[in-house]
Order: structure tokens, then sequence, then C-alpha cells
């Protein structure tokens, strides 16, 4: 398994790699795997807004291309003094990958400030069970 400081350093090494040329808000997500694969991913925004994308749907992106599909923590690295937590529409994306304990460590360049599980941002998710168990 990737350490936690391993999965930080990947963290902050993706984010300085964002392309962020609008909101000039950089974001690194770093995903390790149960099998110790580690993938990275940066928001890549566009001109036309909406098309823009999240660190963490990047990072997913790389993990589903490598035939991996569970998320065992990840850590999402934003900027400025909040806790930069993921989007709404990313809880949802880890959701697909996770368990509701999957621990979500949210980071600033000078480390990780704050762990949540996936339950804590997301209660009472919507997922794949509820398509299956009907
Ligand atoms: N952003 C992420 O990459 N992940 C999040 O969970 C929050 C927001 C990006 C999207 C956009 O490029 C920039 O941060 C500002 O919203």
């Amino acid at each position: 398994m990737a350490s936690l400081d391993t999965l930080f350093e990947a963290a902050r090494a993706i984010q300085a790699k964002a392309y962020a040329p609008y909101s000039r808000f950089k974001v690194g997500a770093a995903i390790a795997t149960p099998s110790g694969q580690l993938f990275i991913g940066c928001n890549v925004e566009n001109a036309a807004y909406p098309v823009g994308s999240c660190a963490e749907a990047g990072a997913i992106s790389a993990m589903i291309a490598a035939g991996e599909s569970r998320i065992a923590e990840i850590v999402v690295m934003g900027e400025g003094e909040h806790l930069v937590t993921p989007c709404g529409g990313c809880r949802q994306r880890i959701r697909e990958f996770a368990t509701p304990d999957t621990p979500i460590h949210i980071a600033g360049p000078e480390g990780i400030r704050k762990r949540f599980t996936l339950d804590e941002l997301l209660p009472f998710s919507f997922g794949p069970d509820n398509l299956t168990d009907r």
C-alpha cells in the first residue's frame, strides 16, 4: 500500500500541473488502490467553462484505465486556507468505487489537514446497490 506520505507528495506534484487558467485554483488528487497502486489527477479547465473537469475525476479515470476499480484512500490537495473537500459531483464519483469508511484526506501545501470518511461527506448516498438490490 502506498503510504499516506507518498500519496500526499503525489497529490502535491500533480496539483502543480493542473490546467486552471480561468479559476487560478489548482487541485491535485492521488488515489491508492487496495493492490497498492497509485493514481493521480489534476483539474483541467476549458474556455467553455462547464466542460472543465475536477482533479478527482482525472485520478478516477486513470485508475479505471489501468484496470483497477477500488479506492482504498484518496488525498485531495487544494489551495488557500479553507478545507478543499471534494465537490458534490466528485463525492458521488468517489462513492462509486469506495466504501462508507474509505478515508478522504484533505491536504494543503503544508500537509494533511483533515481526514473524513466517505460516509461523512456523502451520507445516505445513492450507489450501485440501489440498481441491483430490487
Ligand atoms: N475542483 C476540483 O478539481 N475538485 C474539487 O473537488 C473542487 C473543485 C476544481 C474545479 C475547477 O477547475 C476549480 O477547482 C475551481 O472550482
